[in-house]
This record gives structure tokens, C-alpha cells and sequence, in this order.
């Protein structure tokens, strides 16, 4: 998060593979996840579909330096108070980790759009996701504590036993089950 950057900065992960879904942009980089990442995602996507809820992965994996430039043309077109609302600076981004995803409708229906949490898909996924080891990172009524806006399609890897015990808990953060700092300023 904003209080915890990925060390060394520029981290990239070593067992990177793409999922068996389907893909926004395939062949591109961005498509891939660390291996447990993607295999949950793959049982994901087939408990969606038994539920005939056709999913797509957005956006997996980003680089370092992917997330420079997405930051920066944020920054550049609408400022940086804007900008860290809604993107990590890099080094900060759980996409660089390889353990997160964007989540959309194979319609592209409300593609990275609060309006996604109120489509059915979002809603699978809001209801569904602790069962495959996911949680939605950044929930409406935490934003404060999480220091981004409501992220309804971003996912993150935590496991099964981690995610089933958010869960029954009903703790929804990281950084209220861990204790540790978050917020909107690095
Ligand atoms: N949109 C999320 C916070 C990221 O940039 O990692
Ligand atoms: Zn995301």
C-alpha cells in the first residue's frame, strides 16, 4: 500500500504464467499473474461460468515501469491528487506483485467502472471471490483506510485459509486484520 512499497522498488515476480482465460489484451504482459494467482483465477472464472457469468482478466501483472507510465499520463491529464486516488505510484501497485487482477465482463460491460459492483458479474465476484482465496482490495466503505476509491473488478491473492477467514470474520482489509498503517499518504 501507500505505506509500504515493494522492495527492491522495482520487484518483478519469477514464476509469471498466464491464466487459461480469457484475456483483454492477449499475448501482452500484463496478462500474466504469479502461478497460484492464475490457477485460482482459472477455478474463479469456472465457478463464474457455472453460474453463467462469463468473466475476463483486464489487467494482471504490470511492471515497474508499466506503472510509471500509467501513473504519469494520470498525473499528466488529470493531476496528481487525482491520480493517487485511484493509481498506485510505482514500486506501490499489488499489480507489480503478480498476486493481483482487474476483473471485467467478457462485455465489457462497466470495464473499470464503480458500476461494475452493481452488474451481475460484480456482484458474483463480491459475493464469491473469498471462496477461491480473493478479497476486493479497495471496498467502498474503506477508503480512508486502503487510500484508494472503490475498486469493484480488483481482486487480490491472499489464499484460501486467509481470504475464508476475512470472511467469517468480516474484516475486509489487509491493513485492519495485519494492523498496519495505510491511508492516502505515502
Ligand atoms: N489501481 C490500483 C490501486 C493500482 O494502481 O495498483
Ligand atoms: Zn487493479
Amino acid at each position: 500500500n501507500k505505506k509500504h512499497a515493494l522492495s527492491p522498488i522495482s520487484y518483478a515476480p519469477e514464476d509469471l504464467t498466464t491464466p487459461n482465460v480469457p484475456l483483454r489484451v492477449p499475448g501482452n504482459e500484463s496478462m500474466s499473474l504469479r502461478r497460484d494467482n492464475a490457477s485460482a483465477l482459472e477455478r474463479m472464472f469456472g465457478g463464474a461460468k457455472e453460474d453463467g457469468l462469463n468473466l475476463m482478466l483486464s489487467s494482471g501483472y504490470r511492471t515497474y515501469s508499466y506503472q510509471v507510465n500509467l501513473y504519469n499520463g494520470y498525473v499528466a491529464s488529470k493531476g496528481q491528487a487525482w491520480a493517487d486516488n485511484i493509481s498506485a505510484r510505482p514500486g506501490h501497485s499489488e499489480h507489480q506483485t503478480g498476486l493481483a487482477a482487474d476483473i471485467e465482463p467478457t462485455s465489457k460491460t462497466c470495464e473499470i467502472d464503480a458500476c461494475f459492483g452493481e452488474t451481475p458479474e460484480g456482484k458474483w465476484l463480491a459475493s464469491n471471490a473469498y471462496k477461491y482465496g480473493y478479497i476486493i482490495r479497495y471496498p467502498v466503505d474503506k477508503v480512508g483506510i486502503t487510500g484508494y476509491d472503490y475498486e469493484p473488478w480488483h481482486v487480490r491473492y491472499v489464499g484460501v485459509e486467509l481470504s475464508t477467514e476475512m470472511h467469517s470474520t468480516k474484516v475486509s482489509t489487509l491493513e485492519e486484520f495485519f494492523n498496519v498503517s495505510g491511508g492516502k499518504n505515502y
